[in-house]
């Protein structure tokens, strides 16, 4: 079952989707943590963040909205709470990296890179949710580069860059941040969207738009994994809205080293260890020796 991700050896495909599973913690009671390839944290900035006003979800037909604009308590109490919670957990540790600015990305890495239990970066390049920093870095491929470049600079542990469905061209953007180092990239974040309440005539989200995840955006998601993964030589996780093991085999056919769950987690917290074990018995139910035997096993 186990997976490479840059140096990184997963016992198994199956990571969490940033931002919809806390740091774990929340979920330790659901799920073996230990169990799951890895967790992704939520975004963590540099200073606090306080997020949007609510409200900020919104349910919509096979998904739901979002516009948190990634509020967290900022790097140093994370690493106080959260990461040193972590460490008496089994499990590889990926930290989700906000930045309103380059130096605030490689500030908040600066400051884990003097910790230990931090097996790597997701640089989040593709939050739709803020003004300044998030997507801007995402959808313009000298931006994507810049903020790489930095990043790569400031580690030498894993760096995953997470890219935006909100372009013209993914591969485009998936190529330049390949161009400076990114040991892995990630895709999708979530699909700019929006909805009204006809009751009151005012839009579901204080913020107007939002982002959309859920199984609405899968084909989109496994669109562009499949796109991406044909043109860099770097791992893909993908990710977007997978509910179910045949869901996480879809992505790693179109070229998926590993994947992560996100929405489905706030409908079934136990998810994750359906998927990790639903996609072993996908295997041995068909003799496919390694799950990364599924990674672009797509036929023509
Ligand atoms: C409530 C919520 C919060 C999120 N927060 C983050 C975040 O902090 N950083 C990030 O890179 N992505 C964030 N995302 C995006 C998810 O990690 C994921 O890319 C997206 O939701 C698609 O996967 P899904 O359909 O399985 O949810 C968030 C998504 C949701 C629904």
């Amino acid at each position: 079952m186990t997976v490479k991700l840059g140096g990184l050896e997963l016992r198994n495909p199956v990571l969490t989707a940033s931002g919809t599973f806390a740091s774990g913690r929340e979920f330790a009671d659901f799920v073996e943590l230990e169990r799951l390839g890895a967790v992704v944290t939520k975004g963590v900035s540099l200073d606090p963040w306080d997020g949007n006003a609510s409200p900020r979800v919104a349910e919509t037909a096979s998904g739901m909205l979002n516009s948190i604009g990634l509020q967290n308590p900022g790097v140093d109490a994370f690493c106080e709470n959260d990461l040193a919670w972590l460490a008496d957990v089994d499990v590889p540790v990926i930290v989700n990296v906000s930045g309103h600015s380059v130096a605030g990305y490689v500030g908040v890495i600066e400051r884990l890179e003097r910790e230990t239990g931090v097996a790597g970066y997701e640089v989040n390049i593709s939050c739709p949710n803020v003004d300044a920093g998030g997507m801007a870095f995402g959808t313009e491929c000298s931006a994507a580069a810049e903020v790489t470049r930095a990043c790569r600079v400031a580690t030498t542990r894993l760096l995953v860059v997470k890219l935006t469905p909100n372009v013209t061209d993914i591969v485009q953007i998936a190529r330049a941040v390949e161009a400076e180092g990114a040991d892995a990239l990630s895709l999708i974040n979530t699909v700019l969207g929006m909805a009204v309440d006809v009751e009151t005539f005012r839009p579901k989200l204080s913020r107007v738009v939002g982002g959309i995840s859920g199984p609405a955006i899968k084909p989109i998601a496994l669109r562009m994994v499949w796109q991406v993964s044909n043109a860099v030589s770097v791992p893909v996780i993908g990710m977007g809205g997978i509910m179910s093991a045949d869901d996480a085999v879809e992505f790693m056919l179109v070229g998926a080293t590993a994947v992560a769950v996100g929405t489905a987690n706030f409908i079934d917290p136990t998810v994750t260890m359906r998927i990790v074990d639903g996609l072993a018995e996908f295997c041995h139910a068909r003799g496919i020796e390694r799950v990364s035997d599924l990674t672009g096993a797509m036929k023509a």
